[in-house]
């Protein structure tokens, strides 16, 4: 009892009760263990919020001068690492305001003047999640500027592309490489998106109804570098939806950077030997020597089950939340965080993984000659000539069957036979069952052609910039 009743007195709002907080509740309700990475925000608006409230008279000159010297202090103790958190104040905003009040005296107690820990958390919330959109936004950049120079490397490289695992049609690896830019760029969109939802100024709802005293939101709008402010007080301090736009848009980048990292996977396969990794991106096996294993890739597409789960985890503790603010939504923090790290963490190693990436060239175009991928373009040349298509499709079915049959390949069917398959082929016909022709071919916008590619890369190095 005796001790409850000195931590009592810690407390900013113990007012009303008469014992202190039962230790374990402190500890099962502190949240400062992990939104202390939040202090500079929480600072950075606290100090726009002093200056609002001199402005409008609300306090004096004199003591927001004392408050906003006293939160720099703050703010350079936090810095240098001299700043001591205390668990038994809960969070960021409580440790920060006890250290000024404790640094100022009482006239620290006016900086929570006209303002709630539901409007602050929301601003801090807010102040930080812009600030890593755009972060992470540039690290997508930098990853899809590195695919694209990989990418100018290997327009004349050929592999199979494919459709169910099967080989399907050649394809150039620079229009399969691209592939993942354009959805990186997709990824980039959905961010700058979310940010227009991120950028509203959410201080001056206070609790919930906003307030008596007269407050200028516009004014630490400005400050603070917001473009509008929120319009309504309740949905301002209940209002998640731009965390859960941000963990969505992330789940989405991670599934692409997963599809990505599964490819690796495969085709660093003995069976596929398409690539090979370096040394510096895979790791080895403890019992098997001949090893090597590619670790970062098969980590990226494990870890992106965690970015879904805090989507999931965020959206289920707001899905019967009653208006407004609800101790619940503390709980926003720590699969905020863990996605902004994950995400960082997978795109900085893929990109330094990426431009290490051995090619087997010669493996991935022998692979491409195979498995009767020039099929089609044989159709087509039937179809060039006249052929209905379905005719064409049957007919170039009816030569693989014979190719199967005889153990040889479409390019391997003499002209007399050929011939017989349909009038129209002429001994050019060889020409397109190559490898390279067939590519060269795909001539439609948007196609595997160089051509079409270096027009690609041309428009997606101006759209990234
Ligand atoms: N630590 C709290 C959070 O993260 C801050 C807001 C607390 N507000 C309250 N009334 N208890 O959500």
């Amino acid at each position: 009892m005796k001790k409850a009743k000195k931590k009592k007195k810690d407390k900013l709002w113990s007012g009303r009760f008469k014992t202190g907080t039962a230790s374990s509740t402190e500890k099962f309700t502190e949240s400062i263990s992990f939104d202390r990475r939040l202090w500079s925000y929480d600072i950075q608006g606290s100090i726009a919020h002093a200056k609002m409230l001199a402005r409008q008279k609300i306090i004096s000159v004199a003591d927001s001068r004392r408050i906003i010297r006293g939160l720099e202090e703050i703010h350079q103790e936090i810095s240098n690492g001299s700043f001591r958190f205390d668990t038994t104040l809960e969070d960021i905003h409580m440790n920060i305001e006890k250290a000024l009040t404790n640094k100022i005296g009482l006239v620290g107690g006016k900086l929570h003047t006209a303002r709630s820990r539901n409007d602050q958390i929301a601003l801090d919330l807010r102040l930080y999640l812009k600030d890593e959109i755009k972060r992470i936004n540039s690290l997508i950049r930098k990853f899809q500027r590195s695919l694209i120079s990989v990418s100018k490397k290997n327009i004349n490289t050929f592999m199979p592309g494919y459709t169910h695992l099967q080989r399907a049609q050649p394809v150039s690896l620079a229009q399969h490489i691209l592939a993942y830019v354009h959805m990186l760029q997709r990824d980039r969109d959905r961010l700058n998106d979310a940010l227009k939802r991120t950028d509203v100024m959410p201080l001056g709802a206070c609790a919930m109804a906003g307030t008596s005293l007269p407050i200028d939101r516009g004014y630490v709008a400005g400050l603070l570098g917001f473009k509008r402010i929120s319009e309504n007080s309740m949905d301002t301090v209940s209002d998640r939806d731009f965390i859960i736009e941000f963990l969505s848009s992330l789940s989405v980048l991670m599934m692409h950077i997963s599809r990505m990292s599964e490819e690796l996977i495969l085709w660093s396969s003995e069976e596929f030997s398409f690539i090979e990794i370096s040394d510096e991106f895979t790791t080895g096996s403890s019992i098997m020597p001949q090893k090597k294993n590619p670790d970062v890739a098969e980590l990226i597409r494990g870890k992106t089950g965690r970015v879904y789960g805090n989507l999931i985890n965020l959206l289920t503790v707001m899905k019967a939340l009653p208006l407004t603010y609800n101790r619940d939504m503390q709980e926003d923090k720590t699969p905020l965080f863990d996605t902004v790290d994950t995400v960082s963490g997978s795109l900085e190693i893929l990109t330094e993984m990426f431009p290490n990436i051995k090619f087997n060239k010669e493996r991935m175009e022998l692979t491409a000659s195979g498995g009767f991928s020039t099929a089609t373009e044989i159709a087509d040349y039937l179809v060039k000539g006249g052929v209905p298509f379905r005719t064409a499709h049957e007919t170039v079915g009816k030569m693989v069957s014979y190719c199967i049959s005889k153990k040889c390949d479409l390019n391997d069917i003499p002209f007399n036979i050929l011939k017989k398959f349909s009038p129209v082929f002429r001994k050019d016909v060889y020409k397109i069952m190559s490898v390279g022709s067939a590519v060269e071919m795909k001539r439609s916008p948007g196609g595997t052609s160089p051509g079409e590619i270096t027009k690609q890369i041309q428009r997606l190095s101006k759209a990234i910039r």
